[in-house]
């Protein structure tokens, strides 16, 4: 059994999609063991809190750099002996110890059709940009912001009235989709990284949508 951390920073609506793909055997094989969050309030914590699963607000003003707070991010998941972590909404660039310590075990979800509109700003950075077809990315995290071997894209027509709100719902409802699809496929093993380019031994999990 795989154990897996979510780390978030806010409103965990994807933690959600992960932790009722786990408990509806979308993903078998793993369980969310542990999330963690840099926001004492973020509502991702008493999502977990509801399904009894182990949850921490760690105080980033504690800790004097980002390398000595990863530093007890890391301690927590070694603690949990976490195979892979999951960044969904997590706001915060990690330190390099971080993501060597869990090369290609990191994932993350950008609600942009990457390396378009990383950072912040996805949603509001394609609608501002004018682009008809936006979408989103799930990746492995690497030193940089947003650069990472891509898992699985899906593409989100923008409409003409489209505001930043109601692009973000859609783009969101596909996240919640693809997020549990790319964590189930790591999880079988179905995933090879060769250079930036990530394979999928799987049917029908390459395939690009639109929606
Ligand atoms: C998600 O839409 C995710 O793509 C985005 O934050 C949202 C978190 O929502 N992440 C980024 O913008 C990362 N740069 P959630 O807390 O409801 O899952």
């Amino acid at each position: 059994m795989k154990h897996i951390a979510v780390l978030a920073s806010g409103n965990g609506s994807n933690l959600q999609a992960i932790i009722d793909a786990v408990e509806s055997k979308k993903i078998s094989g793993a369980q969310v063991v542990l999330v963690l969050s840099d926001k004492k309030d973020a509502y991702a914590l008493s999502r977990a809190q509801k399904h009894g699963i182990e949850n921490k607000f760690i105080n980033p003003k504690l800790y004097a750099s980002r390398q000595e707070y990863d530093h007890a991010l890391l301690a927590c998941l070694q603690e949990q002996k976490i195979d892979l972590v999951v960044l969904a909404g997590y706001m915060r660039l990690l330190s390099p110890e971080f993501v060597t310590a869990y090369r290609n075990r990191i994932m993350n979800i950008h609600p942009a059709l990457l390396p378009a509109f990383p950072g912040t700003k996805g949603i509001a950075g394609a609608l501002e940009y004018g682009v008809k077809i936006t979408g989103c990315t799930v990746h492995f995290v690497d030193e940089g912001m947003d650069t990472g071997p891509i898992i699985l894209q899906e593409a989100v027509v923008v409409k003409d009235d489209d505001t930043v709100e109601s692009l973000r719902a859609r783009i969101q409802n596909v996240e919640h989709r693809l997020y549990p699809k790319a964590i189930d496929l790591w999880v079988r093993g179905k995933i090879t990284i060769q250079g930036r380019r990530c394979f999928i031994d799987d049917d029908e999990a390459g395939t690009f949508e639109c929606l």
